[in-house]
């Protein structure tokens, strides 16, 4: 099936949801043995089948299987937020002594979790925040347990090579982890790049509507764990699980069948079905709210490419920018929503004057959101490393929402007269 039949139709029995044709909540907790031997066999992971709501569910099953698809994944994992999705992505291979290596040019919160809290459980987060790949493989030591990147980097705007960066991680047998959230699957599929793992916030454009936190890893089922050797955590045997080796009993889907079994039944951070629900809900109008968030955002970049009183307009899709032709290599159908620019006036007046645009700090909702990165998401950062991660004072970033393009382009405009007054 195509994309966009996948996200309408996939994975749905209406024979055993008694004919219903949109996903049934499964709110219970627990769920009934056929027998003793049958509850031996879910707990050893002998069988394959529901337990505890903690580790897996009905309606996140749907979910997961969807967007696995969609990513052209072997299996994918429902979390909690996001940043669960990050932490049991990295934690799955990684623990005290070892290093990952991430570009820097990232979300504020994952910056946080590499740079403090991984500190704390003893992982050293190397980032990088160059585009060079040779600055990547400095870095890499022999402790080294992944590159991690977003595909396109929130609010950097900035696409990661994922061709090259998945060459470099290969060359020293390990994963290269993708945050595909800014462009989706939709428009960007990282596994057909050579990425490994791919996670999201679902809290953004998969649920689409911003009423509904979740993330989501997916497993490409291509990488050789064993060949590597250099990830003993899936290759030698699991005390917890009566000594079984992921990689012996789960074959290429090891990686993401340990995430449940071992993470997220120790770190409960589940995914909640009714929020399964609305991305659900979500993915089925996934690639129709997108092409109109493409479309406007273009437009918008446009326009603010020739107002006098604009510093910067950063796009992909515009030809002047110095991503374009990685946006035409990477992103299908269109750049996404996200778009950053510098108001030659003053920056509180400018956001304070907005109607239309909320400030807020989300992306990928219906409405259109406009963030203030070095005030909001990245007060935390030193100046040097707002110069890392490309944030300057001015800079705006826009989350283009579905609304008429004239309605959007009339709220900014006024917004920009009101900064100089
Ligand atoms: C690119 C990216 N990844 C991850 C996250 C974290 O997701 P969540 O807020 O669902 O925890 C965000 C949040 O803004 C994000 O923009």
């Amino acid at each position: 099936m195509e994309f966009e039949t996948i996200a309408a139709h996939g994975f749905i029995d209406l024979q055993k949801q008694n004919h219903a044709v949109s996903a049934p909540i499964y709110a219970n907790t627990a769920y009934s043995f056929d027998s003793v031997q049958h509850a031996i066999d879910l707990f050893d992971l002998k069988t394959g089948g529901d337990i505890y709501s903690r580790l897996s569910n009905p309606t996140n099953d749907i979910v997961e299987q969807r967007i696995a698809a969609l990513e052209g994944g072997v299996g994918a994992l429902t979390t909690s937020s996001g940043m669960s999705a990050a932490l049991i992505a990295i934690l799955n291979i990684a623990g005290a002594g070892d290093e990952i290596v991430s570009s820097a040019k990232i979300y504020g919160g994952t910056y946080n979790l590499f740079n403090k809290t991984f500190k704390q459980m003893g992982i050293k987060a190397n980032l990088v925040n160059t585009d060079n790949i040779e600055d990547y493989e400095k870095v890499i030591t022999e402790k080294t347990k992944c590159i991690y990147a977003e595909s396109i980097g929130n609010p950097s705007i900035k696409i990661a090579d994922m061709e090259e960066l998945a060459k470099l991680a290969h060359k020293y047998g390990i994963p290269l982890i993708v945050d595909n959230t800014v462009p989706t699957p939709y428009l960007c599929r990282p596994f057909e790049f050579g990425a490994d793992i791919v996670i999201h916030s679902t809290t953004k454009y998969l649920s689409g509507h911003g009423n509904a936190m979740g993330g989501i890893i997916v497993d490409s089922g291509k990488f050789d764990w064993e060949k590597s050797g250099k990830f003993p955590m899936l290759t030698e045997p699991d005390e917890s699980y009566h000594g079984i080796i992921y990689t012996k009993e789960f074959k290429n889907a090891a990686y993401i069948a340990k995430t449940r079994a071992h993470l997220v039944r120790d770190l409960g951070c589940c995914q909640s079905p009714f929020n399964s629900y609305l991305t659900y809900l979500g993915l089925e109008t996934l690639h129709v709210r997108m092409d109109r968030h493409c479309e406007n955002a273009l437009k918008l970049a446009q326009y603010l490419e020739n107002h006098p009183h604009i510093n910067f307009v950063k796009y992909p899709y515009l030809k002047s920018s110095s991503d374009y032709a990685a946006a035409q290599k990477y992103l299908k159908h269109g750049a996404s929503s996200l778009l950053g620019f510098g108001v030659d006036g003053d920056g509180t007046k400018f956001i304070e004057a907005l109607k239309l645009f909320i400030h807020a700090t989300n992306l990928g909702d219906v409405r259109s959101i406009i963030t203030y990165p070095a005030g909001t998401t990245h007060r935390q950062l030193s100046d040097e490393q707002l110069i890392a991660a490309d944030i300057s004072k001015d800079y705006m970033r826009a989350s283009v929402g579905l609304e008429n393009i004239n309605d959007i382009i009339e709220d900014i405009d006024n917004a920009i007269k009101i900064s100089r007054k």
